[in-house]
């Protein structure tokens, strides 16, 4: 029998709880007796751009994803930075779930403790791309961190730079100043979670570089660990995906400071096809987004097994 790449595109568990984001769907499971709650985290095949979740999916990609995450959640571990949601990725650990959806989940779960997410993205700017690099053209600054003059599209920042958004519970996240994000979850917080993301992201970046790779940037979220009554305590703890090609940009290093756009193995290829269907007027970047042609798909699918593959090299 032909092997058929079968896309996971939604999820039905006879579970509690279900919650769908733009690509995990995310369900309540029962913690052993005494210990903090727990929730599956699934990575579908689904892709979002522009805040929209597109027709079409990429197959595998979920899976991907959560080897990619999972890589550097032991790597992040191994550097004592913070500690992290995840508890394992068994399938086995389900209860009430089918072994035939055992069998779908096995590659993209993960079994992890629930936490209170705090609402903001925690962006993480090495080099300058995207939203960071129009801000900066129209005002000299990225989320109010002023940054000298002359800097160049797609070239690196003097230091790496911490640039939150507000983590929209509908609509588009939004960029803040650092003193935005602390009004709205304070300053202490904040602080903890700036220390954080820089740490990981320069320890990322000498490992990325070591591999071929640059890391332009980055969004993590962290949450505050839940006590086994279900109350926030004071432990922050690395929340969500992390460093995958759906939240960083990803470059091959090689191909980057010619002036021109670096060959990515993220998104961004999907985002330029978008862009192209923004021109010819194709698209207003409002849902439903188009469907993606083969080649469009086949080639996003390549960029994030590249990314997987030269990681875990
Ligand atoms: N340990 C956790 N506890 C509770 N919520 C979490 C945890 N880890 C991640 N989340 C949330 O789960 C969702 C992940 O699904 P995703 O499809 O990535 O959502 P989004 O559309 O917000 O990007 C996010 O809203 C994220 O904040
Ligand atoms: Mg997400």
């Amino acid at each position: 029998m032909p092997l058929v790449n079968k896309s996971v595109t939604s999820t039905n568990l006879a579970l509690a709880g279900k919650r769908v984001g733009k690509v995990r769907d995310l369900y309540e499971i029962t913690a052993p007796l005494g210990e903090c709650p727990r929730i599956l985290v699934v990575a579908t095949d689904r892709i979002s751009a522009f805040d929209v979740v597109l027709p079409s999916a990429i197959p595998n990609k979920g899976a991907l994803l959560t080897e990619i995450s999972m890589q550097w959640f032991r790597l992040i571990r191994q550097w004592g930075i913070i500690s992290d949601h995840v508890i394992s990725t068994d399938p086995q650990m389900v209860a009430g779930i089918s072994n035939q959806e055992r069998d779908m989940l096995r590659g993209r779960c993960m079994i992890c403790r629930k936490v209170r997410i705090v609402p903001i993205e925690c962006v993480v700017r090495g080099w300058l791309a995207g939203s960071g690099y129009k801000e900066y053209k129209n005002n000299g600054s990225v989320c109010g961190v002023v940054l000298p003059a002359g800097l160049q599209q797609w070239g690196k920042l003097p230091e790496p730079i911490f640039t939150p958004a507000s983590k929209a519970t509908s609509g588009h996240d939004e960029n803040i100043s650092f003193e935005q994000a602390a009004a709205s979850v304070g300053e202490s917080i904040m602080r903890r979670l700036r220390v954080a993301s820089i740490a990981i992201y320069k320890m990322a970046s000498e490992h990325c570089a070591q591999r071929g790779l640059i890391l332009a940037d980055t969004k993590f979220e962290f949450g505050f660990a839940l006590d086994a009554h279900g109350n926030a305590t004071d432990e922050l703890v690395l929340a969500d995906e992390v460093l995958t090609p759906d939240s960083s940009r990803y470059w091959i290093a090689s191909t980057v400071g010619a002036g021109s756009e670096p060959q990515s193995l993220d998104k961004q290829f999907v985002r330029n096809w978008l862009l192209a269907q923004e021109a010819a007027g194709l698209w207003n970047r409002c849902p439903p987004g188009p469907v993606l042609p083969a080649d469009v798909i086949a080639k996003t699918i390549e960029r994030y097994q590249q990314a997987a593959a030269m990681l875990g090299g």
